[in-house]
């Protein structure tokens, strides 16, 4: 195919597509990370569940101490619902896993922080690099999240859809497919040109990246010892 047709291709396919294909082979390197594969292998402590757990309590307080600012913005703001939010379930989760004295003792890794503050600085300046990071996290968390709540629940005895796997359970979203579905809508009538949309799927990658990392610095914490 030539370039004028490839890009003629590119510019009807949806952006919901786009993306999801873009990062399709950073999400199964994620999936089949070696923590990745020991978590949900049921081989790893509970700690190294907790550890985990702190780690995305870094990330998602980045996502949503901008919400509030973003909410009226016109590229982020459509994104930015209340059902998503997560820090006050991550918060209970915390509190179950560590005890109440946990946030004293929560310490993010060096990956953990470099994620953070990307995400707090495009809520900042760059909107749409926002929501990159807000698919990243949130479609995933209604997708694979259920598979990685059910292993959690089973290996380390969680009560179903109770403390410490809260993170997983959108009380609000009763039909998580319907849901997903209009995210894509939203993603695909963002407010961006071709050219910000590919800087979209760019930043994208790189939240994958920084996922990427996190884990790797998890597994270096938590060698399987066999
Ligand atoms: C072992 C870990 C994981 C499993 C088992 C898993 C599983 C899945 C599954 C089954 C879907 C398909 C959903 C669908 O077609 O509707 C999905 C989608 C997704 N996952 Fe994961 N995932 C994992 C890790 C991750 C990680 C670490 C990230 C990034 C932080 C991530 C981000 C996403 C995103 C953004 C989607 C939505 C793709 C789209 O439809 O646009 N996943 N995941």
């Amino acid at each position: 195919m030539d370039a004028t047709v490839t890009a003629a291709a590119t510019a009807q396919t949806p952006f919901s597509t786009l993306i999801r294909v873009a990062s399709h082979e950073q999400h199964t390197e994620a999936e089949t990370s070696s923590f990745m594969s020991d978590l949900l292998g049921g081989k790893l402590p509970v700690d190294a569940y907790a550890r985990y757990t702190e780690q995305l309590w870094f990330v998602y307080r980045a996502l949503e101490e901008a919400a509030e600012s973003l909410a009226d913005d016109p590229v982020a703001g459509p994104f930015i619902q209340p059902e998503l939010m997560r820090t006050a379930e991550l918060e209970r989760d915390l509190a179950h896993l560590r005890g109440a004295g946990w946030r004293a003792r929560a310490v993010p890794l060096p990956a953990t922080a470099a994620y953070a503050a990307r995400v707090a600085e495009c809520a900042r300046d760059w909107p749409a690099g926002y929501v990159a990071h807000h698919y990243t996290r949130y479609l995933g968390d209604l997708s694979g999240g259920q598979i990685i709540r059910d292993k959690a629940e089973r290996t380390w005895g969680f009560e179903r859809k109770g403390d410490g796997v809260r993170f997983y359970v959108f009380e609000d979203i009763s039909n998580p497919a319907a849901f997903k579905r209009g995210y894509r809508e939203l993603l695909d009538r963002v407010n961006a040109d071709d050219l910000e949309k590919q800087r979209i799927i760019d930043e994208c990658k790189r939240a994958f990246d920084f996922n990427g990392a996190v884990f790797r610095e998890l597994g270096g914490e938590f060698p399987l010892s066999a």
